[in-house]
């Protein structure tokens, strides 16, 4: 039996997800790895990054640590799975797993669009993988589908909901009159929010999010100076009302799209009729629209935030690395 051992930076909302995932789906995990590889293999936790190693995280503490040279100079351990979030120190920690030659998985959507694509090319320079499908639209896989399934096709445009708590609470004061505040409150009750909730509200989480989708689609990193970006604080109650009497509906829309000098990006909050695809997306659901040249266009939908959803991206990315190890 192969054990595959891996390193958690963080055990907040995705990392305790992506344990609890580990541990219960360990032996779906290991039968899918033999029939995909002819191998016996486990995926195992070897060290969790925390910063307090004396409170109780419900984890044996033998296993966690505040030092992550720990985890560096740990040879035994060949996936870094970063899930602390926001640039420093995780850019910096994703570098150095990579020199040290780790395989990375991360859903940190804000040190990737920062980075300008400089992770992933370190990684790329050094033979290792570099994996974050968790970083945009939670547990859909989009990144893969780009990747993958669409190889055969020129894209066009990428549109979508791709930020679970200004859904939530856009469809809240939409369909239940709730207000800005109160719906803010319940979608960080449930995990959904970032630490700073400014980043989602304020339209940086999905910015950081198109602009890997931009990178993905049209091979450029949009310099995020140059994406218009208009949060959802300035949607009022008369905005709401006003879209509902024109039988619409307001959504917090990204789109990139191919144009003559090179991609158009964006992040803004759009009145859209209710017969729209993306109308009926509500709480904290993400949907990508991709318009394609062969494939046509394809409408993804799953949940866009919160610990289980996506983990379970973090564990697929886990899961594609232990295969190929
Ligand atoms: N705060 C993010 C969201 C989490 O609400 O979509 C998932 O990236």
């Amino acid at each position: 039996m192969k054990t595959v051992k891996i390193a958690l930076l963080g055990l907040g909302t995705v990392g305790s997800g992506v344990k609890n995932i580990l541990e219960e789906k360990k032996d779906q995990l290991s039968q899918k790895l033999f029939e995909k590889t002819g191998e016996k293999k486990v995926i195992e936790i070897k060290k969790i990054l925390v910063r307090n190693t004396d409170k109780d995280y419900g984890v044996d503490k033998a296993i966690l640590t505040d030092d992550y040279a720990q985890i560096i100079n740990d040879p035994q351990i060949q996936i870094v799975v970063e899930l602390i979030g926001g640039q420093e120190p995780a850019s910096k920690y994703m570098e150095q797993a990579i020199e040290a030659g780790k395989h990375v998985v991360t859903a940190n959507k804000m040190a990737i669009a920062m980075s300008g694509g400089s992770i992933e090319d370190k990684a790329r320079e050094k033979g290792v993988s570099f994996m974050y499908e968790a970083s945009v639209a939670g547990t859909i896989p989009v990144i893969r589908v780009i990747e993958d399934s669409l190889v055969a096709n020129e894209i066009q445009k990428i549109s979508g909901i791709i930020n679970g708590t200004t859904n939530y609470i856009l469809s809240k004061m939409m369909n239940e009159n709730q207000s800005f505040e109160s719906a803010l409150k319940k979608a960080q009750e449930l995990g959904f929010a970032e630490a700073d909730p400014t980043s989602d509200v304020e339209g940086y989480d999905a910015m950081y999010k198109i602009a890997i989708l931009s990178k993905l689609a049209f091979n450029i990193m949009p310099d995020l100076n140059d994406i218009k970006r208009t949060g959802i604080r300035g949607v009022s109650i008369s905005d709401i009302n006003k879209a509902r009497e024109n039988a619409n509906t307001i959504k917090f829309i990204a789109q990139a799209e191919k144009c003559r000098d090179g991609v158009r990006v964006s992040v803004s909050p759009l009145e859209i009729s209710k017969d729209h695809s993306l109308a009926n997306v509500d709480g904290a659901m993400n949907a990508v629209y991709i318009t394609c040249d062969n494939a046509g266009e394809i409408m993804l939908q799953g949940a866009g935030a919160g610990s289980r959803p996506t983990a379970s991206a973090v564990v697929s990315d886990i899961f594609a690395i232990a295969e190929k190890l």
